[in-house]
């Protein structure tokens, strides 16, 4: 599975393991590698997904407020190539050409987010309405329904409205759980009666550690050793809040469900024999998935993250942990507000014991594991520089979600993998390949008991991948962003995962190898398509540099 574009470079400490994959477990026994043929559950729902700063586009439109994205990504230096989400896909404008590409696939869900600061400009409730707003997800909502794809609506994906930011310091600050509260209160009156499926909250691990530990995402601050735990705290608690609000309020009447869509990487022990190893892979596991997952299915913090933050805490001198607590009744009200876990997964790490030394000035959400990751060199990566293939990971997390959470419905909320941006290819067959194992990977953890009722390809289209800008390509459809009109051209994978879903899973070898031939086939129309205007778009860029008076060659 070699990418015919750009490979990543590895910053993540490299190991060369001859490790085969633990067979520890009941479930990884007699078949790991090996393919499964056979289908889904009949009724299982296939998807894909995006989020609304990713691909709208038009962020200063129709009465739209700022968010903490439109601001971080226009401030120089924080975004690859300083590029921003301003116009992304344009998707704002192309709600039905975007239901046909879904209709193409055959899919039963589409996944997106609302804006919050497109409906509330201010992010508060009583400021203003923002009818305009309204109208897009209402025509967005409709026209999925006209069309039986079922929409997953996420409330947050991260796009918090400025004005909460700068008056309140956005999820450092407790008046952000009533905000968010309004906020969802008024999409369940707007939009609950067609929509039955709420996602809170998208991977608030990354709102956390990269939007107040490493500063990496909007708003940027680097409050290391405490931003990132202040912040969780507040967002569990308005998951809470919410879940609450539609189940008193709402769900008698719209026969709904609320969850929360958690991303995590699986951390596989370096040495499975090594019981330090063991435990620092289980950490991993727990300060990642677990910090969010423990609090909603069990009411706590995972018992590891409060042992290893409160000792590390007292060693730097503090009175008090780093991690917050939550009193009784608070443990009460967080417990069980989830009726369906959504789960992001892209990737796993191998992880050994490090200690990492406890002084208050090196004291961060990463150094508080305790631990290492690693990778082996020899798992493909085609594109992220964080995201090695290994399918293997995907089974293993499902099971542990399944043990440690008592067995919860599962949707699989995003899945899939990048290409660099130079990549014009749309024989993607390394994508082919991710979907094909990671897909088989999920449906032995459905043999295997796990409850899992969908699953969404991420992307639907080439995307604002944050920090990364346009550079990093998630689509199943590439989105030619030089050209104004954004068009979209299908890759090879949208072949093959249509047939993934049209026949609910992998029949035989015979047949999905062929899907996989047919696949690459007819993908070569559309990259000549793609070269065409690819050219032309490369003549137009030059003009201003020959008016200019500067020459340059043209390869
Ligand atoms: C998780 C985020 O939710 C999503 O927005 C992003 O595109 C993917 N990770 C890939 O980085």
């Amino acid at each position: 599975m070699l990418p015919r574009c750009a490979f990543s470079v590895c910053h993540v400490l490299m190991l060369v393991l001859c490790l085969s994959a633990a067979e520890d477990f009941d479930w990884t026994k007699n078949d790991h590698g090996s393919f499964y043929y056979g289908t889904f559950p009949a009724g299982f729902s296939w998807g894909a997904g995006s989020s609304a700063y990713q691909t709208e586009g038009a962020w200063d439109k129709d009465g739209k407020g700022l968010s903490i994205w439109d601001v971080f990504s226009h401030k120089k230096g924080k975004i690859q190539q300083n590029e921003t989400g301003d116009s992304s896909c344009e998707g704002y404008y192309k709600v039905k050409d975007d239901v046909s590409l879904m209709k193409e696939l055959k899919l039963n869900h589409y996944r997106f987010s609302i804006s919050w600061p497109r409906l509330l400009p201010t992010g508060i409730k009583s400021d203003h309405i923002n009818e305009k707003g309204m109208q897009h997800y209402d025509q967005l909502i409709d026209h999925l329904l006209e069309n039986k794809i079922t929409p997953i609506v996420t409330l947050y994906h991260w796009d918090l409205p400025q004005v909460l930011q700068e008056k309140y310091g956005g999820w450092q600050n407790i008046s952000m759980v009533n905000h968010f509260n309004e906020f969802a209160n008024l999409c369940f009156e707007r939009f609950g009666n067609r929509v039955k499926y709420w996602i809170t909250f998208n991977n608030p691990w990354s709102v956390a550690v990269e939007g107040y530990e490493t500063g990496e995402h909007a708003p940027g601050l680097k409050l290391r050793g405490t931003g990132a735990y202040r912040a969780a705290h507040h967002i569990i608690k308005a998951h809470a809040k919410v879940w609450h609000t539609y189940d008193t309020q709402w769900r008698a009447k719209q026969k709904g469900l609320v969850g929360i869509s958690l991303s995590g990487d699986w951390g596989e022990p370096v040495d499975i024999s090594n019981q330090k190893d063991i435990e620092a892979a289980e950490r991993y596991v727990q300060f990642y998935l677990g910090w969010f997952a423990t609090p909603i299915f069990h009411g706590d913090y995972p018992q590891v993250m409060k042992d290893f933050i409160g000792r590390k805490s007292v060693q730097q001198g503090l009175g008090t942990s780093r991690l917050p607590t939550f009193s009784p009744q608070e443990k009460s009200y967080i417990k069980g507000t989830c009726d369906f876990l959504g789960v992001g997964h892209f990737t796993t790490r191998y992880i050994t014991q490090k200690n990492n030394p406890s002084s208050r000035s090196s004291s961060s959400y990463f150094s508080d594991r305790d631990l290492a990751e690693l990778v082996d060199p020899r798992w493909p990566d085609p594109g992220s520089e964080w995201l090695y293939s290994v399918p293997w990971g995907f089974r293993r997390l499902l099971n542990f979600i399944k043990t440690q959470y008592g067995n919860p419905m599962i949707y699989v909320t995003e899945n899939g993998v990048s290409e660099k941006m130079l990549c014009t290819e749309l024989c993607d067959d390394w994508r082919i390949q991710y979907y094909k194992d990671y897909i088989n990977e999920m449906l032995k953890a459905i043999k295997d008991g796990v409850n899992v009722k969908g699953y969404t390809a991420w992307s639907l289209l080439d995307k604002f991948e944050w920090d990364e800008g346009y550079s990093e390509r998630f689509g199943l459809y590439y989105v030619d962003f030089r050209n104004k009109n954004k068009p979209r051209y299908p890759k090879a994978s949208v072949q093959f995962y249509k047939r993934i879903i049209s026949s609910n899973g992998f029949p035989n070898q015979r047949e999905v190898e062929n899907w996989r031939r047919k696949a690459v086939e007819t993908c070569s129309s559309s990259n000549q398509l793609l070269a065409a205007a690819t050219r032309k778009s490369k003549e137009h860029a030059e003009l201003p540099k020959r008016n200019s008076g500067v020459l340059l060659p043209i390869f």
